[in-house]
C-alpha cells in the first residue's frame, strides 16, 4: 500500500561546512509524485538519504503514513530495512550473476512470498516494465536502460509504501534516458505509487512531477505543480534555474494588485508580474524566459521595437538575440525556418504575465 510522506523542519549537518538540509518541510500525499530539483550540493540526496535512513538527521521528524521513522528529539530512529520503502539510485544495482526473473523474485523471497504468488507478482512487474521477453536474460546482457529497468522493477515488486529514485537516469545515454523517463511516469502512475525523486535535470522533474520543490543551499525555496513553477517562479532563482535567463533591472514605478510598472534605465516602462514583497520605489531585476520573448507581434500589455543582433538557427528553432531599449535579450521562436534578419528592426512584445519582478538578488543567478 502507498502511503504518504511527511517531512517537517528536516535538518542535517555534517562535520564540516554549512548544514546539507537546513530546514526543509513538505508533504507527499499518498500516490503523488515528487520531485526534488536542484544545483549539485543543494542537499537532494541527503534530504532522500535521511527519508530512507541512511542518514540520520540532526533535527526535525519524517514520518511513512502514519509511523514515525525519524525524530531525533524523541530518540526514534527506525532501521532503513524497517521502513518499507524502494530505492533505485544512479548506479544500475542489480545483481550480475542473476538472470532478470532472480533479480525481481529477489525481494519476495526474502519476503517468504509463497511460489504461485510470488510468480504472479513477478510476471505482472515485468509487463509493468516493458521487460517480459528479457525474464531469463542474464542482467549483464541488457543495455543500460533495460537494466535500471529490472532495478525499478525489483524495487517496485513487493508494493512497498514508498519509492525513493536518486538520478535513475543519468547513466543513460540521452534517447533511453528520453524513452525511460516518459516510462517512469506511467509505471509510477499505474503502481499508484508514492515517489520522491531526484534529480538536477529540469525537463526530467516537469515531466515526471506532480508537484517540484526547488532547492537551494539546503532549503526548500518552492514546491508546486510543474506549470505553477515555471509559469509563477517564487524567487529569482527559481526563475533562473528553471529557464527564466532574461534579467531586466529597473524600479517599480507603480503596483496595482498584482501587477506594476517597471521603469528601466533611459525611462522605458515594463509592466510586470511583482513578488508580494515589492514595494513602489524598489530596485528590481525583471526575469524573462526566452519563448516568451515574442518577435514581430506588436500586440499585448508590453510592445516594443527592439534591434536583431544575432542568430542562431537550431533546426527546429532559432535563438536570436535581440537589443531592446539597451538591454540585450535572448528570445527563441519554435519552427524551422529563421524568420528574422541580423541587423533588422522588429516588433517584439513581452506579455505581463510572463514578465516576473523580483527584489534582485545577485546571487541568485551565479549558480
Ligand atoms: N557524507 C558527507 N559528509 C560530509 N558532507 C557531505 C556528505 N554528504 C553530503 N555532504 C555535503 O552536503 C551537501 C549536500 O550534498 P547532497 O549530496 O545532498 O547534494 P545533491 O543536491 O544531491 O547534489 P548532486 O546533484 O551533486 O547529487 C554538499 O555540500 C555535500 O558536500
Ligand atoms: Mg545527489
Amino acid at each position: 500500500m502507498s502511503a504518504a510522506l511527511d517531512v517537517v523542519d528536516l535538518h542535517k549537518s555534517f562535520a564540516t561546512g554549512r548544514p546539507a538540509v537546513d530546514g526543509v518541510s513538505f508533504t507527499v500525499p499518498a500516490g503523488e509524485i515528487v520531485v526534488l530539483l536542484g544545483p549539485s550540493g543543494c542537499g537532494k540526496t541527503t534530504t532522500l538519504r535521511c527519508v530512507a535512513g541512511l542518514e540520520h538527521p540532526t533535527a526535525g521528524s519524517i514520518s511513512i503514513g502514519d509511523r514515525v521513522v525519524s525524530a531525533p528529539g524523541q530518540g526514534i530512529l527506525v532501521a532503513p530495512r524497517h521502513r518499507e520503502i524502494g530505492m533505485v539510485f544512479q548506479s544500475y544495482a542489480v545483481w550480475p550473476h542473476m538472470t532478470v526473473r532472480q533479480n525481481v523474485v529477489y525481494p519476495l523471497k526474502q519476503r517468504r512470498t509463497t511460489r504461485a504468488d510470488a510468480d504472479r507478482k513477478v510476471a505482472e512487474t515485468l509487463e509493468l516494465v516493458g521487460l517480459s521477453e528479457y525474464a531469463d536474460r542474464s542482467v549483464v546482457q541488457l543495455s543500460g536502460g533495460q537494466m535500471q529497468r529490472v532495478a525499478l522493477a525489483r524495487s517496485l515488486v513487493y508494493r512497498p509504501q514508498l519509492l525513493l529514485l536518486d538520478e535513475p537516469l543519468s547513466n543513460l545515454d540521452a534517447k533511453l534516458r528520453l524513452r525511460l523517463r516518459d516510462d517512469l511516469r506511467r509505471i509510477l502512475k499505474q503502481t499508484g505509487m508514492t515517489a520522491l525523486y531526484v534529480t538536477h535535470d529540469q525537463a526530467e522533474a516537469v515531466v515526471l512531477a506532480d508537484r517540484i520543490g526547488v532547492m537551494r543551499d539546503g532549503k526548500l525555496l518552492q514546491m508546486a505543480p510543474p506549470a505553477d513553477v515555471y509559469n509563477r517562479p517564487a524567487d529569482l532563482f527559481v526563475a533562473n534555474f528553471t529557464g527564466a535567463s532574461n534579467l531586466i533591472e529597473g524600479r517599480v514605478a507603480g503596483r496595482d494588485g498584482e501587477f506594476g510598472v517597471v521603469e528601466v534605465k533611459g525611462g522605458a516602462r515594463v509592466q510586470a508580474w511583482l513578488a508580494r514583497s515589492i514595494a513602489v520605489g524598489e530596485t528590481v531585476c525583471v526575469a524573462v524566459r526566452p519563448e516568451n520573448v515574442a518577435i514581430g507581434t506588436s500586440n499585448g500589455s508590453n510592445a516594443f521595437t527592439a534591434r536583431i543582433v544575432g542568430r542562431r538557427y537550431q533546426g527546429t528553432q532559432t535563438a536570436y538575440d535581440i537589443d531592446l531599449f539597451g538591454v540585450r535579450l535572448e528570445a527563441l521562436e519554435l519552427g524551422t525556418a529563421a524568420r528574422h534578419e541580423v541587423g533588422a528592426e522588429a516588433p517584439v512584445s513581452l506579455s505581463r504575465d510572463a514578465c516576473w519582478a523580483y527584489r534582485d538578488d545577485k546571487t541568485a543567478t551565479q549558480e
